[in-house]
Protein backbone atom coordinates (compact mmCIF):
# COMPACT_ATOMS: atom_id res chain seq x y z
CA UNK A 1 0.00 0.00 0.00
CA UNK A 2 1.65 3.16 -0.53
CA UNK A 3 -1.07 6.33 -0.15
CA UNK A 4 0.20 8.41 2.20
CA UNK A 5 -1.64 8.09 6.02
CA UNK A 6 -4.88 10.47 6.19
CA UNK A 7 -7.90 11.21 3.47
CA UNK A 8 -6.07 9.26 0.76
CA UNK A 9 -6.39 5.80 2.42
CA UNK A 10 -10.02 6.77 3.15
CA UNK A 11 -11.13 4.28 0.14
CA UNK A 12 -9.82 1.29 1.92
CA UNK A 13 -13.04 1.50 4.31
CA UNK A 14 -16.56 1.62 3.54
CA UNK A 15 -17.00 5.27 5.45
CA UNK A 16 -19.95 7.27 4.70
CA UNK A 17 -18.65 10.57 2.20
CA UNK A 18 -18.58 13.51 4.42
CA UNK A 19 -18.67 11.68 7.74
CA UNK A 20 -15.54 12.92 9.88
CA UNK A 21 -15.24 9.73 12.01
CA UNK A 22 -13.23 10.73 14.82
CA UNK A 23 -14.49 7.36 17.37
CA UNK A 24 -13.01 4.29 16.04
CA UNK A 25 -12.33 3.14 19.31
CA UNK A 26 -15.95 2.36 20.03
CA UNK A 27 -16.81 -0.27 17.78
CA UNK A 28 -13.72 -0.11 15.50
CA UNK A 29 -14.48 0.24 11.06
CA UNK A 30 -14.06 -2.83 9.41
CA UNK A 31 -11.61 -2.49 6.46
CA UNK A 32 -13.19 -2.98 2.96
CA UNK A 33 -10.88 -5.60 2.10
CA UNK A 34 -11.10 -7.80 5.10
CA UNK A 35 -14.98 -7.46 4.41
CA UNK A 36 -14.37 -8.93 1.12
CA UNK A 37 -12.25 -11.96 2.64
CA UNK A 38 -15.57 -12.31 5.26
CA UNK A 39 -17.90 -12.75 2.40
CA UNK A 40 -15.54 -15.55 1.00
CA UNK A 41 -15.26 -17.15 4.40
CA UNK A 42 -18.87 -17.32 4.43
CA UNK A 43 -19.46 -18.64 1.23
CA UNK A 44 -17.22 -21.23 1.82
CA UNK A 45 -19.40 -22.32 4.82
CA UNK A 46 -22.63 -21.91 3.58
CA UNK A 47 -21.15 -24.28 0.35
CA UNK A 48 -21.28 -27.18 2.97
CA UNK A 49 -22.60 -25.99 6.41
CA UNK A 50 -22.28 -28.69 8.56
CA UNK A 51 -19.36 -30.09 7.29
CA UNK A 52 -17.53 -26.49 7.91
CA UNK A 53 -18.94 -25.83 10.93
CA UNK A 54 -18.57 -29.91 12.83
CA UNK A 55 -15.15 -30.31 10.54
CA UNK A 56 -13.31 -27.68 9.29
CA UNK A 57 -13.81 -25.14 11.97
CA UNK A 58 -11.47 -26.31 14.85
CA UNK A 59 -8.43 -26.53 12.54
CA UNK A 60 -9.25 -22.95 11.31
CA UNK A 61 -9.96 -21.43 14.54
CA UNK A 62 -6.74 -22.75 16.25
CA UNK A 63 -4.68 -21.51 12.95
CA UNK A 64 -6.24 -18.36 13.47
CA UNK A 65 -5.11 -18.37 16.84
CA UNK A 66 -1.37 -19.19 15.75
CA UNK A 67 -1.75 -16.03 14.12
CA UNK A 68 -2.88 -14.33 17.24
CA UNK A 69 -0.15 -15.32 18.93
CA UNK A 70 2.28 -14.03 16.14
CA UNK A 71 1.25 -10.90 16.94
CA UNK A 72 0.45 -10.70 20.36
CA UNK A 73 2.66 -12.69 21.74
CA UNK A 74 2.70 -16.46 23.44
CA UNK A 75 1.27 -19.90 21.94
CA UNK A 76 -1.67 -20.01 19.98
CA UNK A 77 -3.22 -22.75 21.93
CA UNK A 78 -3.43 -20.02 25.12
CA UNK A 79 -5.82 -18.20 23.52
CA UNK A 80 -9.38 -18.77 22.64
CA UNK A 81 -11.56 -16.53 20.49
CA UNK A 82 -14.89 -14.74 22.52
CA UNK A 83 -17.60 -12.59 20.50
CA UNK A 84 -16.15 -9.59 22.69
CA UNK A 85 -13.86 -8.66 25.18
CA UNK A 86 -16.83 -8.77 27.86
CA UNK A 87 -17.99 -12.16 26.80
CA UNK A 88 -14.86 -13.22 27.90
CA UNK A 89 -14.44 -11.22 31.00
CA UNK A 90 -17.57 -12.71 32.52
CA UNK A 91 -16.33 -16.21 31.54
CA UNK A 92 -13.61 -15.15 33.91
CA UNK A 93 -15.85 -14.03 36.40
CA UNK A 94 -18.04 -16.43 35.89
CA UNK A 95 -15.30 -19.14 36.94
CA UNK A 96 -13.47 -17.40 39.66
CA UNK A 97 -15.99 -18.94 42.47
CA UNK A 98 -15.47 -15.49 44.61
CA UNK A 99 -16.29 -16.06 48.61
CA UNK A 100 -18.03 -14.12 50.93
CA UNK A 101 -15.42 -11.49 51.90
CA UNK A 102 -13.48 -11.66 48.75
CA UNK A 103 -13.13 -8.42 47.33
CA UNK A 104 -12.84 -7.74 43.67
CA UNK A 105 -10.81 -4.35 42.63
CA UNK A 106 -11.78 -1.89 39.85
CA UNK A 107 -11.37 1.79 38.98
CA UNK A 108 -13.78 4.79 38.34
CA UNK A 109 -12.42 4.69 34.47
CA UNK A 110 -13.49 0.79 34.38
CA UNK A 111 -15.72 0.44 31.47
CA UNK A 112 -19.53 0.34 32.43
CA UNK A 113 -20.21 -3.17 31.46
CA UNK A 114 -17.25 -4.43 32.78
CA UNK A 115 -18.07 -2.95 36.00
CA UNK A 116 -21.55 -4.14 35.50
CA UNK A 117 -19.87 -7.76 34.99
CA UNK A 118 -17.48 -7.45 38.59
CA UNK A 119 -20.95 -5.64 40.33
CA UNK A 120 -23.09 -8.68 39.92
CA UNK A 121 -20.07 -11.46 40.14
CA UNK A 122 -19.86 -9.64 43.83
CA UNK A 123 -23.13 -9.76 43.87
CA UNK A 124 -24.02 -13.45 43.46
CA UNK A 125 -21.12 -14.82 45.91
CA UNK A 126 -21.17 -12.22 48.40
CA UNK A 127 -18.33 -10.78 47.98
CA UNK A 128 -17.25 -6.61 47.96
CA UNK A 129 -16.90 -4.55 44.79
CA UNK A 130 -13.83 -1.84 45.84
CA UNK A 131 -14.06 0.80 43.02
CA UNK A 132 -11.02 3.17 43.57
CA UNK A 133 -10.16 6.45 41.82
CA UNK A 134 -7.67 7.58 39.56
CA UNK A 135 -6.94 10.56 39.30
CA UNK A 136 -7.90 12.78 36.26
CA UNK A 137 -6.30 14.14 34.49
CA UNK A 138 -4.08 12.01 35.26
CA UNK A 139 0.01 13.50 36.01
CA UNK A 140 2.12 10.42 35.35
CA UNK A 141 2.77 6.63 36.19
CA UNK A 142 3.21 6.57 40.17
CA UNK A 143 -0.66 8.39 39.88
CA UNK A 144 -2.26 5.27 38.98
CA UNK A 145 0.42 3.02 41.15
CA UNK A 146 -0.48 4.81 44.03
CA UNK A 147 -4.25 4.89 43.50
CA UNK A 148 -4.27 1.37 42.75
CA UNK A 149 -2.12 0.39 45.88
CA UNK A 150 -4.60 2.37 47.99
CA UNK A 151 -7.28 -0.37 46.90
CA UNK A 152 -5.36 -3.50 47.81
CA UNK A 153 -5.92 -5.72 50.96
CA UNK A 154 -5.43 -9.45 52.17
CA UNK A 155 -8.91 -9.92 50.50
CA UNK A 156 -8.37 -8.66 47.39
CA UNK A 157 -9.11 -11.24 44.84
CA UNK A 158 -8.78 -10.06 41.49
CA UNK A 159 -7.95 -7.06 40.23
CA UNK A 160 -9.66 -6.01 37.13
CA UNK A 161 -7.09 -3.48 35.11
CA UNK A 162 -7.61 -1.52 32.08
CA UNK A 163 -4.50 -1.61 29.73
CA UNK A 164 -6.17 1.57 27.65
CA UNK A 165 -9.15 3.03 29.91
CA UNK A 166 -12.09 3.53 27.70
CA UNK A 167 -13.39 7.01 28.54
CA UNK A 168 -10.37 8.30 29.70
CA UNK A 169 -7.83 6.77 26.86
CA UNK A 170 -4.91 6.36 29.26
CA UNK A 171 -2.29 3.97 29.11
CA UNK A 172 -2.13 2.26 32.60
CA UNK A 173 1.39 0.64 33.63
CA UNK A 174 0.59 -2.48 33.37
CA UNK A 175 3.17 -4.88 34.23
CA UNK A 176 4.14 -2.38 37.18
CA UNK A 177 0.72 -2.89 38.37
CA UNK A 178 0.62 -6.50 37.74
CA UNK A 179 3.51 -6.76 40.56
CA UNK A 180 1.68 -4.61 42.70
CA UNK A 181 -0.95 -6.89 42.63
CA UNK A 182 0.84 -10.17 42.94
CA UNK A 183 2.30 -8.98 45.56
CA UNK A 184 -0.63 -8.28 47.33
CA UNK A 185 -2.06 -11.75 46.48
CA UNK A 186 -4.58 -10.58 44.04
CA UNK A 187 -4.75 -12.00 40.32
CA UNK A 188 -5.14 -9.83 37.63
CA UNK A 189 -7.93 -9.48 34.68
CA UNK A 190 -6.63 -7.25 32.43
CA UNK A 191 -9.35 -5.18 30.02
CA UNK A 192 -7.52 -4.72 27.08
CA UNK A 193 -9.95 -3.78 24.82
CA UNK A 194 -8.22 -0.74 22.70
CA UNK A 195 -4.84 -2.31 23.04
CA UNK A 196 -4.02 -4.34 20.09
CA UNK A 197 -3.46 -2.46 17.13
CA UNK A 198 -2.58 0.43 19.41
CA UNK A 199 0.35 -0.34 21.38
CA UNK A 200 3.28 -3.03 21.17
CA UNK A 201 2.52 -5.64 23.05
CA UNK A 202 3.51 -9.08 24.45
CA UNK A 203 0.73 -10.09 26.54
CA UNK A 204 2.14 -13.13 28.32
CA UNK A 205 5.15 -10.54 29.11
CA UNK A 206 3.00 -9.17 31.17
CA UNK A 207 2.26 -11.51 33.73
CA UNK A 208 -1.34 -11.20 34.37
CA UNK A 209 -3.75 -15.00 34.64
CA UNK A 210 -6.04 -13.27 31.94
CA UNK A 211 -6.04 -10.98 29.17
CA UNK A 212 -9.31 -10.10 27.75
CA UNK A 213 -9.24 -8.28 24.19
CA UNK A 214 -11.27 -7.08 20.91
CA UNK A 215 -9.66 -7.10 17.57
CA UNK A 216 -12.67 -5.56 16.29
CA UNK A 217 -11.63 -2.30 17.04
CA UNK A 218 -7.92 -1.37 16.56
CA UNK A 219 -6.82 -5.05 14.77
CA UNK A 220 -8.97 -3.99 11.47
CA UNK A 221 -11.09 -7.57 12.40
CA UNK A 222 -14.61 -7.60 11.75
CA UNK A 223 -17.44 -6.94 14.56
CA UNK A 224 -17.39 -9.68 16.62
CA UNK A 225 -13.75 -10.36 17.28
CA UNK A 226 -12.46 -10.41 20.55
CA UNK A 227 -9.70 -12.67 22.46
CA UNK A 228 -9.27 -13.98 25.72
CA UNK A 229 -6.05 -14.94 26.48
CA UNK A 230 -4.83 -17.30 29.45
CA UNK A 231 -1.71 -18.32 31.94
CA UNK A 232 -1.06 -21.76 31.42
CA UNK A 233 -2.15 -22.68 35.33
CA UNK A 234 -5.24 -21.13 35.18
CA UNK A 235 -6.62 -22.53 32.06
CA UNK A 236 -7.80 -25.69 34.27
CA UNK A 237 -10.16 -23.78 36.01
CA UNK A 238 -11.40 -21.20 33.63
CA UNK A 239 -14.94 -22.08 31.59
CA UNK A 240 -17.11 -20.29 28.99
CA UNK A 241 -19.96 -17.67 29.86
CA UNK A 242 -22.08 -19.97 27.90
CA UNK A 243 -21.24 -24.39 29.10
CA UNK A 244 -22.11 -26.36 25.74
CA UNK A 245 -20.81 -29.46 24.71
CA UNK A 246 -16.99 -29.50 25.11
CA UNK A 247 -17.02 -29.41 29.36
CA UNK A 248 -14.39 -30.91 31.20
CA UNK A 249 -12.42 -31.24 27.85
CA UNK A 250 -9.93 -28.31 28.35
CA UNK A 251 -9.44 -25.14 27.85
CA UNK A 252 -9.79 -24.96 23.76
CA UNK A 253 -11.98 -27.33 23.23
CA UNK A 254 -14.52 -25.73 25.62
CA UNK A 255 -14.08 -22.17 24.17
CA UNK A 256 -14.01 -23.62 20.82
CA UNK A 257 -17.21 -24.66 20.32
CA UNK A 258 -20.22 -22.37 22.51
CA UNK A 259 -22.81 -23.09 20.50
CA UNK A 260 -23.87 -21.99 17.10
CA UNK A 261 -22.73 -18.77 16.19
CA UNK A 262 -20.94 -16.98 13.20
CA UNK A 263 -17.24 -17.83 13.08
CA UNK A 264 -16.40 -15.73 10.53
CA UNK A 265 -15.45 -12.73 12.33
CA UNK A 266 -12.40 -15.27 13.95
CA UNK A 267 -11.33 -17.16 10.22
CA UNK A 268 -10.85 -13.58 9.20
CA UNK A 269 -8.07 -12.58 11.43
CA UNK A 270 -5.25 -13.61 8.72
CA UNK A 271 -6.89 -11.04 6.48
CA UNK A 272 -6.73 -8.25 8.96
CA UNK A 273 -3.49 -9.10 9.82
CA UNK A 274 -2.51 -8.83 6.22
CA UNK A 275 -4.56 -5.76 5.83
CA UNK A 276 -2.39 -4.37 8.99
CA UNK A 277 0.99 -5.71 7.86
CA UNK A 278 0.33 -3.94 4.52
CA UNK A 279 0.03 -0.36 5.86
CA UNK A 280 2.96 -0.92 8.42
CA UNK A 281 1.59 -2.53 12.17
CA UNK A 282 4.47 0.11 13.76
CA UNK A 283 3.69 2.89 11.13
CA UNK A 284 -0.39 2.94 12.04
CA UNK A 285 0.90 3.37 16.28
CA UNK A 286 3.01 5.98 15.54
CA UNK A 287 1.02 7.62 13.06
CA UNK A 288 -2.24 7.12 15.57
CA UNK A 289 -0.14 7.81 18.44
CA UNK A 290 1.12 11.09 17.08
CA UNK A 291 -1.99 12.36 15.57
CA UNK A 292 -4.44 11.76 18.63
CA UNK A 293 -1.60 13.75 20.95
CA UNK A 294 -0.93 16.26 18.50
CA UNK A 295 -5.21 16.25 17.83
CA UNK A 296 -5.51 17.19 22.00
CA UNK A 297 -3.03 19.24 22.10
CA UNK A 298 -4.17 21.56 19.46
CA UNK A 299 -7.63 21.60 20.97
CA UNK A 300 -6.32 22.42 24.91
CA UNK A 301 -4.36 25.32 23.73
CA UNK A 302 -7.51 26.58 22.09
CA UNK A 303 -9.70 26.11 24.76
CA UNK A 304 -7.22 26.61 27.52
CA UNK A 305 -6.81 23.13 29.26
CA UNK A 306 -4.82 20.12 29.43
CA UNK A 307 -4.82 17.24 27.86
CA UNK A 308 -5.84 14.42 29.97
CA UNK A 309 -2.85 12.44 30.37
CA UNK A 310 0.83 13.24 29.44
CA UNK A 311 1.69 11.97 25.34
CA UNK A 312 3.70 9.19 27.08
CA UNK A 313 0.53 7.70 28.61
CA UNK A 314 -1.31 8.05 25.41
CA UNK A 315 -2.05 5.73 22.29
CA UNK A 316 -4.29 6.41 19.66
CA UNK A 317 -6.86 7.79 22.12
CA UNK A 318 -6.47 11.25 23.52
CA UNK A 319 -8.73 13.45 25.86
CA UNK A 320 -8.90 17.08 24.50
CA UNK A 321 -10.55 19.66 27.48
CA UNK A 322 -13.35 21.69 25.80
CA UNK A 323 -14.28 25.24 26.76
CA UNK A 324 -14.13 25.76 30.50
CA UNK A 325 -17.62 27.23 30.36
CA UNK A 326 -19.86 25.05 28.90
CA UNK A 327 -21.69 22.87 31.40
CA UNK A 328 -20.17 19.68 32.85
CA UNK A 329 -23.23 17.97 32.81
CA UNK A 330 -24.31 14.69 30.77
CA UNK A 331 -27.22 16.53 29.10
CA UNK A 332 -24.87 19.23 27.52
CA UNK A 333 -22.79 16.54 26.71
CA UNK A 334 -25.27 14.34 24.49
CA UNK A 335 -26.38 17.96 23.33
CA UNK A 336 -22.81 19.09 21.68
CA UNK A 337 -22.11 15.17 20.63
CA UNK A 338 -25.29 15.26 18.82
CA UNK A 339 -24.80 18.54 17.26
CA UNK A 340 -21.41 17.52 15.99
CA UNK A 341 -23.01 14.80 14.71
CA UNK A 342 -25.85 15.68 12.85
CA UNK A 343 -25.04 19.28 12.35
CA UNK A 344 -21.48 18.63 11.18
CA UNK A 345 -21.28 14.67 10.00
CA UNK A 346 -18.54 15.16 13.23
CA UNK A 347 -18.66 11.41 15.38
CA UNK A 348 -16.82 12.10 18.61
CA UNK A 349 -17.35 10.98 22.01
CA UNK A 350 -18.00 14.02 24.51
CA UNK A 351 -17.29 12.96 28.37
CA UNK A 352 -17.68 14.47 31.58
CA UNK A 353 -15.09 14.58 34.02
CA UNK A 354 -13.76 16.54 36.61
CA UNK A 355 -15.62 19.45 36.48
CA UNK A 356 -15.60 19.83 32.80
CA UNK A 357 -16.53 18.30 29.42
CA UNK A 358 -13.93 16.78 27.11
CA UNK A 359 -13.85 15.08 23.79
CA UNK A 360 -11.84 11.77 23.39
CA UNK A 361 -10.34 11.79 20.29
CA UNK A 362 -9.60 8.52 18.26
CA UNK A 363 -7.19 8.82 15.42
CA UNK A 364 -7.11 5.90 12.76
CA UNK A 365 -5.02 6.37 9.51
CA UNK A 366 -8.14 7.39 7.51
CA UNK A 367 -7.62 10.63 9.49
CA UNK A 368 -5.78 13.61 9.19
CA UNK A 369 -5.28 17.00 11.63
CA UNK A 370 -7.43 18.81 9.44
CA UNK A 371 -10.47 16.83 10.33
CA UNK A 372 -9.40 17.41 13.80
CA UNK A 373 -9.31 21.63 12.99
CA UNK A 374 -12.86 21.34 12.08
CA UNK A 375 -13.85 19.95 15.28
CA UNK A 376 -12.25 22.21 16.89
CA UNK A 377 -14.35 25.37 15.14
CA UNK A 378 -17.60 23.23 15.85
CA UNK A 379 -17.25 23.45 19.26
CA UNK A 380 -16.01 27.12 19.05
CA UNK A 381 -19.25 27.89 17.20
CA UNK A 382 -21.63 25.69 19.35
CA UNK A 383 -19.48 27.57 22.71
CA UNK A 384 -20.25 30.95 21.33
CA UNK A 385 -24.03 30.14 21.28
CA UNK A 386 -24.69 28.64 24.85
C1 LIG B 1 -12.09 -0.71 27.96
C2 LIG B 1 -13.22 -1.45 27.31
N1 LIG B 1 -13.54 -2.66 27.78
C3 LIG B 1 -14.51 -3.39 27.25
C4 LIG B 1 -15.21 -2.94 26.16
C5 LIG B 1 -16.31 -3.80 25.66
O1 LIG B 1 -16.18 -4.12 24.35
P1 LIG B 1 -17.27 -5.09 23.74
O2 LIG B 1 -18.55 -4.33 23.73
O3 LIG B 1 -16.76 -5.36 22.36
O4 LIG B 1 -17.31 -6.28 24.61
C6 LIG B 1 -14.95 -1.68 25.63
C7 LIG B 1 -15.71 -1.16 24.50
O5 LIG B 1 -15.61 -0.02 24.09
C8 LIG B 1 -13.93 -0.92 26.23
O6 LIG B 1 -13.63 0.30 25.78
Amino acid sequence: MTAAFGHELRGHWPLEDGAIYLNHGTVGVTPNQVLAAQWEIKQRIEAHPARFMLRDLKPGLRAAADRVAGHLGGRGEDYIFTDNATTGINAVLRSAHLRPGDEVLVTDHTYGAVANAARYACEQAGASLVTVLIPFPIADEAAALAAIESGLSDHTRIAILDHITSETGIVLPLAELVDLCHDAGAQVLVDGAHAPGTIGLDIPGLGAEWYAANLHKWLFAPRGCGVLWAREDVQPELHPAVISWRLGEGYTAEFDWTGTRDPSPFLCLPAALEFLDGLGAEAVCSYNHELAVGAAAMMADRFEGTMGAPAAMASAMALAPLPENLPAEAVEADALRDHLLYEHNIEVPIVVRAGRLWARLAAQVYCQMTDFEVLAGAVQEWTATR
